[in-house]
């Protein structure tokens, strides 16, 4: 018997099956289209193509593991959160969706603070509303958009839509649902004061379920296409931070795990919100029944690293442009690199915010540059554990996850920048992991998260932050903070020279 994953990311869908204890026996990813950025800071894809390549690694998995779709017992969903996918009257795709980092949105933000004031948005909704977040994405659509908004029938999230394909029921869960800036996180309910205030058809949003609750189940045609069992039990799941938190077993008070994928996220258990009162961190619910968690976000963590290698070093595989990094000294001889690629959520709420080397001279190398990246990401990271800890999180060891956790040294500079014990785990398959696992509680097999991350999970490595590293650091640190004040104002220039 085995459960099944399904991980909606940005570059790719994940199938991926455990075993009954919760270990992962095969696993096939099919690549999308990437994503489309008709301006600097806007992202779409097509919520089309996710279901074409989770079709294939679904189709993919099973292949793999040579069985059929009767062996299944149960599928979780997770996704990129955030994401806007409209559907009309016929349950068609109106557009291509907006997702997590576009940042177009600045506009309906400040409407929204404007008509409800942000005090009663963080009293709605435990956070701020964010570019990022799908409400104003739907206001930028109301606002420019008006014919696509005129057939709108329903809004998902990008798991959810994969959901409606292979169930069709319209659901999600409260994790994912917390990423809409139109759910009151507190009581896990979506927010009649934010649906209300703003004039919006709370009839537009689907049914919210815990993330092991079962939401449906496969249907005929699903089957015929997946090669999945019709029948097939498909728990609600969560968004993909709250999933991969489930896989790094960040599911008691005090655990903190830190997964570096496009983005980067810091991610501490809670057992009540509690919010960084300048909102700079997410407070969200966690895949979880009573449970929530905290999370800081950078929006360009492994993406600076994707971007500079598919920009400037096309064909290098990261194993060698990490080894290149190796031959840069400790603070890549004094230049920082600002991972603000896409903006940037934790700390500086900025869609404005870009990307910058910042300290070049001539004597500077290849190996400098993407030194700098993998330090300034960790200084990035940094920004969001301080956060944490500052609500009560006080981490003495973080778990390291995704694909930065796959290098061992940029494992030792999260180590030595964070200055603590940073272990990796046997398992390093992120969110879609932590969706079968989320599947494996709703259909029984285990009673709760805590039962099936004990018998499923084992930490491989531990590293210490090396003191005579660390101490340095915790200067260039400083000097990395400082950087971002001293060119907001350029930034917000340079981004009206766009407009
Ligand atoms: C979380 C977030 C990202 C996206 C893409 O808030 O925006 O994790 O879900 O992975």
């Amino acid at each position: 018997m085995y459960w099944l994953g399904i991980d909606v990311g940005t570059g790719g869908s994940r199938a991926l099956l455990v075993d009954a204890k919760g270990r992962v026996q095969h696993s096939f990813v099919a690549a999308h289209e990437d994503m489309r950025m008709l301006r600097p800071l806007w992202a779409e894809q097509d919520p089309r193509d996710w279901w074409r390549a989770s079709q294939l690694a679904i189709k993919g998995v099973l292949a793999q593991a040579r069985v059929d779709g009767t062996v299944i017992r149960g599928i979780g969903l997770t996704g990129q959160m955030h994401g806007l996918v409209l559907l009309d009257a016929n349950n068609e795709v109106i557009r291509p969706a907006l997702i997590w980092c576009d940042q177009r949105s600045q506009e309906q933000v400040d409407a929204i603070n404007a008509k409800l004031s942000p005090e009663m948005v963080v009293n709605s909704i435990a956070n701020p509303v964010l570019t990022g977040f799908t409400l104003p994405k739907l206001l930028w659509i109301r606002d420019h958009e008006p014919q696509s908004f005129d057939s709108l029938r329903k809004i998902l999230l990008p798991k959810d839509y994969l959901r409606f394909k292979l169930t069709g029921e319209f659901a999600t869960d409260v994790s994912d649902a917390s990423g809409t800036a139109l759910f009151d996180v507190a009581h896990r309910r979506w927010s009649s004061e934010m649906i209300n205030g703003l004039g919006l058809d709370g009839g537009l949003l689907p049914q919210t379920f815990e993330s092991p609750e079962i939401t449906g189940k496969v249907s005929p045609d699903a089957a015929a296409v997946t090669g999945l069992a019709p029948g097939t039990p498909v728990v609600a799941g969560a968004g993909d931070q709250a999933a991969s938190a489930i896989g790094n077993g960040i599911v008691e008070p005090g655990a903190v795990s830190c997964t570096i994928g496009t983005s980067g996220v810091v991610f501490a258990f809670l057992e009540k919100p509690a919010y960084d009162p300048a909102g700079r961190a997410h407070t969200f619910c966690h895949a979880i029944p009573g449970a929530w968690h905290v999370m800081g976000v950078t929006q360009g963590a492994g993406l600076s690293l994707q971007w500079f290698r598919n920009r400037f070093a096309p064909g290098v595989t990261y194993d060698e442009l990490t080894a290149d990094a190796t031959r840069s000294p400790a603070g890549a001889q004094g230049v920082f690199w600002l991972p603000y690629l896409m903006g940037e959520r934790t700390p500086h709420l900025d869609a404005n915010a870009r990307g910058a080397w910042i300290g070049l001279t001539a004597k500077h190398q290849r190996s400098d540059l993407v030194r700098a990246i993998l330090e300034g990401v960790c200084y990035s990271q940094k920004d969001g554990m301080e956060i944490i800890a500052g609500l009560g999180a006080r981490p003495s060891r973080v778990r390291l996850s995704g694909g930065g956790a796959k290098s061992p040294f940029w494992h030792q500079l999260f180590a030595d920048i964070f200055d603590m014990r940073v272990a990796t785990l046997a398992t390093q398959e992120g969110s879609a992991y932590g969706a079968a696992l989320l599947a494996t509680i709703g259909t029984g097999e285990y009673g709760s998260a805590d039962q099936v991350c004990r018998v499923a999970l084992q930490e491989i490595e531990l590293k210490h932050p090396d003191q005579a590293s660390a101490r340095p650091y915790q200067e260039r640190y400083k000097v990395y903070r400082s950087l971002y004040p001293a060119l907001k104002l350029a930034f917000r220039a340079i981004g009206d020279l766009d407009a």
